[in-house]
């Protein structure tokens, strides 16, 4: 039997980055696209393409050329450079799944397509906790392309048979790689502030609870819905899943556990207003009903595996 392949397009992004390297470690075979190359030394010698997913045409070809099997379509603009340059973040967001999906009707030879969507696929309305189906009425550009790129997706799964998955991710968090242009991204770049002079600028007010999530458990989220069967997925658009929620404060007195010195400083900007139209977590009981959905790793563990990642030098256990 042929062995499935994986084209991961926006393979040198921050969740692209962690999905190849783990997919590559298990033994699959990989192709790994982006406009950038990969940055990591353990992707480099993997086969690349450089590609624009907003070219209908090249997108096609190389599918077709390199026999995928399945999609990981990751390549997409974040939450709050969208909301300053709107219309190039619309295009990227949306005729890149558009060009995914076509092709993927037309190639019976692509067997599923993977696409995430957001937490930003809520607005204020729905209050803190977002429920599977709550209401859906997103206020940044971000938010109404994964509104509608979900629209998306069920339209291509009951028109043409394209058998898509996605969950709404809240903000990532891993060692390997940093986001670009979100919201949330502040708990992660705050991981290269801990040692200096100067406290760290945190763009969002201090009580802002937002979801969370450590990279570990968002690949585990996409290993596991891309690896069931078909009739598991009862949900045509996409799961909620939630792993933990804090605000700036909680998280800053974690790293203070493990880093005494460490200083912060609040001056909330333009993107405090896309965090406050967010819910602070997620209802993920259909993904955990489902498809057995189940996160492994709590806050505690999420600030010693950051801490110990930016400065290896210090001991990773907290002062207790
Ligand atoms: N991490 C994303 C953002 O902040 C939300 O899904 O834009």
């Amino acid at each position: 039997m042929p062995r499935d392949v994986h084209f991961i397009i926006g393979a040198s992004g921050q969740l692209g980055t962690e999905f190849a390297l783990e997919l590559h470690r298990s033994g699959e075979r990989v192709v790994l696209a982006d406009i950038k190359h990969p940055a990591l030394d353990a992707l480099r010698d993997l086969p690349f393409i450089c590609l624009d997913v907003r070219d209908r045409d090249v997108v096609a070809a190389e599918l077709k050329r390199q026999g995928a099997t399945h999609v990981h379509h990751l390549a997409a603009a974040l939450s709050a450079r969208g909301e300053q340059e709107p219309q190039w973040a619309w295009d990227l967001n949306m005729r890149g799944l558009l060009n995914i999906l076509e092709v993927a009707a037309e190639h019976r030879t692509i067997a599923q397509v993977f696409w995430p969507s957001s937490i930003a696929v809520f607005g204020p309305d729905n209050g803190p906790v977002a429920e599977q189906n709550g209401h859906r009425l997103p206020e940044t550009v971000y938010g109404i392309s994964k509104q509608a790129g979900e629209q998306w997706c069920a339209w291509f799964r009951k028109h043409h048979g394209v058998d898509t998955r996605s969950v709404r991710y809240p903000g990532l968090i891993g060692e390997l790689c940093p986001p670009g242009g979100g919201t949330t991204d502040y708990a992660v770049e705050v991981f290269d502030h801990l040692h200096g002079t100067e406290p760290y600028p945190c763009f969002l007010r201090e009580d802002t609870v937002l979801p969370m999530m450590h990279m570990q458990d968002a690949i585990g989220a996409m290993l596991q819905i891309t690896s069931v069967e078909a009739d598991r997925i009862r949900n045509e658009e996409a799961y909620n899943i939630q792993a933990m929620s804090f605000d700036p404060a909680t998280l800053f007195a974690e790293i203070r556990r493990h880093v005494p010195g460490f200083r912060a400083e609040f001056q909330p900007d333009f993107r405090q207003a896309i965090a406050d139209g967010w819910p602070d977590r997620l209802d993920d009981t259909a993904a955990r009903q489902d498809w057995g959905w189940s996160p492994t790793v709590a806050l505690p563990e999420l600030v010693a595996r950051m801490v110990s990642a930016k400065s290896p030098a210090l001991e990773a256990e907290p002062d207790l």
